[in-house]
């Protein structure tokens, strides 16, 4: 709870502004929404360190699909009061994470908006599902669609229109990041395939999806800004300030987020921390210019929980729902107002803004709402979600909230099969000595660590770095209550008794450092396998302090592995550990299980015993030692200056493999990388053109949801055949990487991931792997002209098994 109260209080207080006319608008240095009026399209819309004001904010026109929705949201809002719009826009204290109040008098009963990333975090019954970097390592886009659906109907069976979710900032420049684990992965276009899925199944199940943080939102510290002490509303420095120039702009931070709009998500969230210079939620370069007008996006921008600063300035610049709202910190300070709320009637009244963007917020906001058909039917609030909202709890609604329906709802259905084979199919099995794994019914087994076994803290949450207890998931609000779990120590317990074994443990991690593990062993002598359980905490609010394994992770495994022949490591992680003793010949197995979820035992049992062969694949790299990494998290700011913290993307679009590919440096596993129990072939590229005569610019199409059509075309063709040459059956992920010609501009990286394709095969049998390669997948973006660019010359297509196992490779000319 600490780390989302720490983090709510510092976005709370933000929101105690004054009705009074001259501090409405304005709280610290924002753009002038009104001085500016630049055409769009004709300027570079991101600079690197300064934001140029894009106005106004474009009106939704429902193209896409969502034209008929967008007729009843008109003719919905034409019968809404100044106040009743004010009330649209403006979040309530009231039973879920975020509240738009009813309005009775024509049916509306409200939005309910709820986190989070991997599950329905504020409610009981409810599954907790694999986190976001277990999906991103699954590299299976029926998985990520499996669970986006299943999430959704959990979400929608408790009511919860919206889901505060998925997430795609932080994409992952820095390995240290506190929330990488709550998204996909730190590339960009397995990033933005994971959105593309979990978006349309959250939809298909009829919930609002929310991707967030929009945008550069690449670390916790100083996420907001500091707030003096005691005058709350007073700003002692500027929240980080994440400057990015237009090119990396483009081809990592929106990449994933642009599939989010083509996804047709109904919602974006904007970011707490400032985007070169100006304040997420009141940046009109980023979501006036690259949001609503170059991606086409249709929904409605929230802010994140008080990341709003501003008002009317905020409104101009892109912002359409303030979240929470009227809230004041914590909800312990009631009554604290808006800067939207009354205040939006006020300026609607006053003349300081028009009515015409205050419909275009609501409409954009009830165009989803139809498109999804929650006007019919739709599931009544949980009340027990209420109960258990300690954000906002009912002492702290000034608004009517009628809960209505069956409290305490089990909304499970039999996910937790699916949870079960995700949290398996997340797991990277990153070693495997003389084919020690799959364990062949051991007798005599040795547990080590304190990963292994219950929590004693709480069963309920994690909110912390607590030492005893395995981690199934992070913490802040991307977190999950569990209604049960399964722990590795249940889960091998019960198999070793199948198989007639015994399970030894020792969950103290400093005994087992600084013991002789053959002492601790004693009477026993050496076991068939020790595994050893390593837990990595991340959480909201703060990035990681290193990457190494919690808890003297890395001495247990010396310490085991220095007695015990076939030491097994296993981690549960937010994500990057640095393994330092990968290649200590005792240690014959290491498997990255990632957070899993409610299953995790049974998912690492199933994997341990060969019932499910390992398919996954690292979402990211690791490499041989942190300091290895190019974008650390900008910590060092030791002046006081207002605005000192300031965060350079200098390494541009060397972040990850990008980064170590481009200086050819040494990684310990590379992006990419998954072993598994059987082995596969890959032959016969194949690379063939769609299309004659391919411009090296795209045609000027009108702009649909994900920005101009003809980027998504498919241009090319590329198939290999992949076989599976051992004994069992398993999962391939063939990998494609384009090497763009050395005509696209300097800091091109050599090779990026522009497909992947999982396929099951059973013993002897191949298949094909077929990818299609779309304009935007082989071009850069122009700063000049402002496009995606084809470059002239020769492209290298790659396709393996990982980043650095390119098995096979062909070049072709696509212009010219
Ligand atoms: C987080 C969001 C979350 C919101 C509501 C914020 O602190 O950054 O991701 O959805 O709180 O809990």
């Amino acid at each position: 709870m600490a780390a989302i109260l720490s983090s709510l209080l510092a976005g709370s207080v933000l929101l105690s502004g004054s009705v009074n006319a001259q501090n409405f608008g304005s709280n610290g240095p924002v753009e002038d929404a009104f001085s500016y009026v630049q055409p769009l399209n004709t300027t570079i819309l991101t600079e690197y360190g300064s934001s140029p004001p894009v106005y106004p904010s474009p009106n939704i026109t429902g193209v896409g699909g969502w034209e008929a929705a967008l007729e009843k949201a008109r003719a919905w809002v034409a019968q809404l009061t100044t106040e009743e719009k004010a009330d649209m826009v403006t979040g309530q204290a009231g039973p879920c994470v975020g509240n738009i109040v009813a309005i009775p008098r024509l049916n509306f009963s409200g939005l309910c908006l709820q986190d989070g990333p991997l599950a329905i975090r504020v409610a009981d019954f409810a599954s907790v599902f694999a986190a976001g970097v277990s999906t991103g390592a699954s590299w299976d886009k029926d998985l990520m669609y499996e669970r986006g659906l299943a999430m959704g109907r959990e979400f929608k069976a408790k009511g919860a229109h919206v889901a505060l979710g998925p997430v795609a900032g932080p994409l992952g420049r820095s390995a240290y990041a506190g929330r990488n684990w709550e998204g996909f992965s730190s590339d960009p276009y397995l990033s933005g395939v994971a959105m593309e899925k979990t978006i349309t199944g959250h939809q298909d199940a009829g919930v609002q999806a929310c991707a967030k943080h929009w945008v550069g939102n690449e670390q916790e510290i100083q996420r907001n800004p500091v707030y003096d002490p005691n005058v709350t509303t007073v700003k002692t420095s500027n929240a980080i300030s994440s400057n990015i120039d237009d090119r990396t702009m483009h081809e990592l931070y929106m990449w994933p987020f642009a599939n989010a709009v083509k996804a047709k998500a109904a919602s974006f969230m904007c970011s707490y921390q400032r985007i070169n210079g100006s304040y997420g939620c009141q940046n009109s370069a980023s979501q006036n210019g690259l949001l609503k007008t170059e991606l086409g996006f249709q929904g409605y921008v929230m802010s994140d929980w008080g990341a709003t600063h501003t008002g009317v300035a905020a409104i101009e610049a892109g912002l359409d729902m303030n979240m929470p709202g009227g809230l004041g910190p914590y909800g312990l300070n009631f009554g604290v107002p808006s800067f939207f709320g009354g205040n939006i009637t006020i300026a609607v009244n006053n003349g300081s803004l028009d009515t015409s963007r205050v419909d275009d917020m609501v409409i954009r906001i009830m165009t989803p709402y139809f498109w999804l058909n929650q006007d019919q039917n739709f599931p009544s609030i949980d009340p027990s979600s209420a109960d258990l909202n300690t954000f906002s709890p009912r002492r702290t609604w000034t608004r009517n909230f009628t809960l209505t329906g069956e409290r305490s709802r089990d909304v499970r259905s039999n996910h937790a099969e699916l949870i079960r084979r995700h949290g398996a199919a997340g797991s990277v099995l990153l070693k495997n000595k003389n084919g020690t794994l799959p364990l062949k019914a051991p007798r005599n087994i040795a547990v080590f660590g304190n990963d292994a076994g219950e929590p004693t803290q709480s069963s309920v949450l994690n909110q912390n770095n607590y030492e005893f207890g395995t981690l199934f998931a992070g913490g802040g609000s991307g977190t999950g209550q569990f209604s049960y779990f399964v722990t590795p120590l249940q889960a091998l317990q019960s198999r070793a008794r199948q198989d007639g074994g015994l399970v030894h443990y020792w969950l103290n991690n400093t005994l087992i450092a600084n013991s002789n593990v053959s002492t601790l062993l004693i009477p026993r002598g050496q076991p068939d396998v020790c595994i050893v359980m390593l837990k990595t905490w991340a959480e909201e609010a703060d990035d990681r302090p290193h990457l190494s394994s919690d808890w003297d992770g890395d001495a247990v495994v010396e310490s085991v592995a220095s007695y015990c022949a076939n030491t097994v490591v296993v981690t549960h992680s937010s994500g990057v550990n640095t393994l330092p003793w990968s290649d200590h010949p005792n240690v014959t197995a290491i498997l990255a299980a990632h957070f899993p979820g409610e299953e995790s035992g049974n998912s690492l049992v199933d994997l341990l015993y060969g019932d499910v062969n390992p398919s996954g694949h690292l979402p990211y790299t690791i490499a041989m030692n942190g300091t290895d990494y190019n974008a650390p998290p900008t910590t060092a700011i030791n002046t006081t200056g207002f605005d000192d913290w300031q965060s350079w993307f200098d390494e541009k679009l060397e972040i990850d493999y990008r980064y170590f590919d481009a200086k050819n440096i040494t990684v310990r596993y590379e992006f990419g990388f998954g072993l598994s129990y059987t082995t596969f072939n890959m032959s016969n590229l194949e690379v063939s053109p769609l299309a004659n005569n391919i411009t090296s610019f795209p045609e000027n199409l009108p702009i649909q949801p994900g920005g101009n059509p003809a980027l998504w075309e498919s241009i090319y063709n590329a198939s290999v055949s992949v076989s599976n040459t051992g004994s069992v059956a398993g999962a391939a992920v063939a990998q494609l990487y384009v090497g763009l010609p050395s005509s696209a501009p300097a800091g091109t990286p050599p090779r990026q991931l522009r497909g992947f394709e999982k396929l099951h095969l059973e013993p002897g049998e191949t298949q094909t792997a077929a990818f299609e390669l779309m304009r935007r997948d082989l071009s850069y973006w122009d700063i000049i002209s402002q496009q995606w660019v084809i470059p002239e010359g020769e492209f290298t297509i790659y396709v393996g098994f990982s980043s650095r196992d390119l098995v096979v490779h062909d070049t072709v000319t696509v212009v010219g």
